[in-house]
């Protein structure tokens, strides 16, 4: 079986162009962590994360339904081959067409009284009874406790008010609820008391409103290290205590379908930004790689310096996608080149400004035009987040490979 720099290397060659890389065999691996540690809960892969066809593929081949963040996303998840209570849908503003298009495709997760009223009505214009989730913004913040003010979902506190409302939606049955507070958590404390806080929210609309519910939606958080210095591992074994005492203590009360969605998680190691050294130069003291698509390929880096820049304190930029994101979170690494002859070098891309920067001030093996450069932490929120049409160059290309080593 070829090994990946050899993979890398052939490919380069071959569209001479630079391309993402995702490995299955990565995926694999914390496919099967979750899998294994929590066993009463089911996935569903967050299709905004990479939602390039051989990764959702893979993810319905495993076992895992979608959360699907669009009614585009919810086709590419009904492609994957995943049924239709497999897929749940849940988005802000949410238009007609987006509710016609999908209502016989997904659960659709509701995020306003409104949306309610809305799918209500094309259901009975279609002569439907459809069952239906509802966004719920709790009375809860991670680690401040009261809730806060938010455009997701509906607060907690006003679904009582709104009985009268909900009683009258003759074609709907709110068969489940979804809350995401936050992504990127690394505290399993934090995830243990949001996930007790929901599963109480879930008791009170079965027993307060009435609701059959058939799920419980616990939304994302699972948290990966991005910053070798500065962020503790998830601790996946202590997380998975937790929940199982948790399931433990509700399920006599409440016993349905438990999801936790992912993206970060299961593929943000898997994937690899792969670019070429263009041109080097020196200015005044400074080094400069010149890469072919920097900014324009793969975005992160790029922010991550921007944020060191401008925003070097902690900074509540840096808990909101796409940012997550330090400079120290990349390995930038030179295909054959030796790391006892390295040098101080800053990575720059090839367009016309200067936030074109992927590494300032780094120490790698000392390189020449010509050679590949591969760069790290690539599968998740990569290449959809990066603006590649800027300055018309080309985009970068993306290939999977399998575990078998065969690749696409
Ligand atoms: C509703 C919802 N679920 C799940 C996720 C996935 O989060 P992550 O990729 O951090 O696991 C997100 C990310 O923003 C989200 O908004």
């Amino acid at each position: 079986m070829e090994n990946n720099l050899d993979i890398i290397k052939k490919l380069m060659i071959q569209y001479d162009r630079p391309f993402y890389i995702y490995n299955e065999s990565v995926i694999s691996k914390q496919i099967e962590i979750l899998s294994k540690k929590f066993s009463q809960f089911e996935f569903l892969y967050s299709v905004k994360t990479n939602p390039y066809a051989p990764i959702v593929n893979f993810m319905a081949s495993s076992g895992f339904g979608a959360d699907a963040a669009s009614s585009e996303e919810v086709i590419i998840a009904q492609k994957s081959g995943l049924s239709y209570e497999k897929i749940l849908y849940s988005s802000p503003g949410k238009t007609l067409k987006d509710i016609e298009k999908t209502l016989d495709k997904s659960i659709i997760i509701a995020d306003s009284y409104n949306e309610l009223a809305m799918i209500n009505d094309v259901a009975k214009q279609k002569k439907l009874h459809v069952k239906v989730g509802l966004r719920i913004n709790p009375d809860y913040v991670m680690d401040i406790g009261k809730g806060v003010s938010s455009k997701f979902g509906v607060d907690e506190e006003t679904i009582v008010k709104n009985r009268d409302f909900l009683n009258s939606l003759t074609n709907i049955k709110i068969i489940g609820i979804h809350v995401h507070l936050r992504s990127q958590v690394l505290n399993h404390s934090l995830l243990y008391r949001y996930y007790k806080k929901i599963f109480k929210v879930a008791l009170f609309c079965k027993e307060t409103m009435g609701w059959e519910l058939e799920f419980i939606n616990f939304g994302g958080g699972l948290g990966i290290v991005y910053s070798p210095l500065n962020d503790r591992e998830l601790d996946i074994q202590l997380l998975s205590d937790e929940c199982e005492e948790l399931v433990h203590r509700f399920k006599d009360k409440i016993n349905v379908r438990l999801i936790i969605e992912t993206g970060r998680f299961v593929v943000c190691e898997a994937g690899q930004y792969v670019t070429r050294i263009v041109d080097i130069k020196e200015s005044r003291g400074v080094k400069y790689l010149i890469v072919e698509n920097g900014l324009n390929g793969f975005l992160r880096p790029s922010i991550a310096e921007l944020l060191a820049a401008y925003a070097p304190q902690e900074s509540k930029l840096q808990s909101c996608e796409p940012i997550f994101t330090v400079k120290d979170a990349f390995e930038f690494t030179i295909l054959e080149r030796k790391k006892y002859f390295s040098e101080k070098v800053t990575i720059v891309g090839n367009l016309c400004t200067s936030a074109d920067i992927m590494a300032k001030d780094i120490l790698i093996p000392k390189a020449d035009i010509g050679d590949i450069l591969v760069v790290s932490k690539a599968g998740s929120y990569s290449y959809t987040l990066t603006p590649v049409l800027f300055a018309s160059h080309s985009l970068p290309l993306q290939f999977y490979v399998k575990a078998n080593g065969e690749y696409v």
